[in-house]
């Protein structure tokens, strides 16, 4: 059977134009669409790499300033690091102290310390680590960097230097 094509050439060439823009805007929706769901999983999958902040040692609080079953956040260099006096330690004690980047090893949110259950917290996904820094649960995949605490006077400082 023949066709015949009742439009002028004008009409035809404005559909077929028409026609590729919604495509192009269609394709490039669709691809926005894909990377916003793949980029997610895959840092999901892949924790960012924790670079080193160069600093080795700070002055993360003074002796007092904390009660015990209490932590602070202090920068270590250009990162976040938490500083938690142990609840029932002394405030005079290094040994009742316990420091660590606060950079989480899952997504790199910034962990808090919670004292009514006594661990940190990583409020993103719900992460949680002990006192020593190791995973409890949720999805961090490793143990937080562990810093040394020591007391020279009325200050304590957090060093990167193992003990
Ligand atoms: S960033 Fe996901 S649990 Fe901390």
């Amino acid at each position: 059977m023949l066709e015949i094509d009742i439009y002028p050439l004008e009409m035809r060439l404005e559909k077929v134009s028409r026609r590729n823009a919604i495509n192009i805007l269609l394709g490039s929706g669709i691809a926005a669409l894909g990377a916003g769901t793949i980029y997610p999983i895959i840092r999901y999958i892949i924790p960012p790499a924790e670079s080193g902040s160069g600093t080795s040692s700070v002055s993360a609080a003074k002796v007092g300033e904390l009660k015990p079953n209490e932590g602070k956040i202090f920068k270590f260099g250009d990162k976040p690091a938490i500083l938690v006096l142990k609840a029932g330690g002394d405030p005079s004690s290094a040994a009742s102290y316990v420091a660590f980047t606060a950079v989480c090893t899952h997504l790199g949110c910034t962990v808090q310390y919670r004292a009514d259950i006594k661990n940190i917290w990583c409020a993103c996904h719900n992460g949680h680590y002990d006192l020593n820094g190791m995973v409890i649960s949720g999805p961090p995949p490793t143990p937080l960097t562990a810093y040394t605490v020591a007391i020279k006077g009325e200050e304590i400082f957090v060093s990167s230097a193992k003990a």
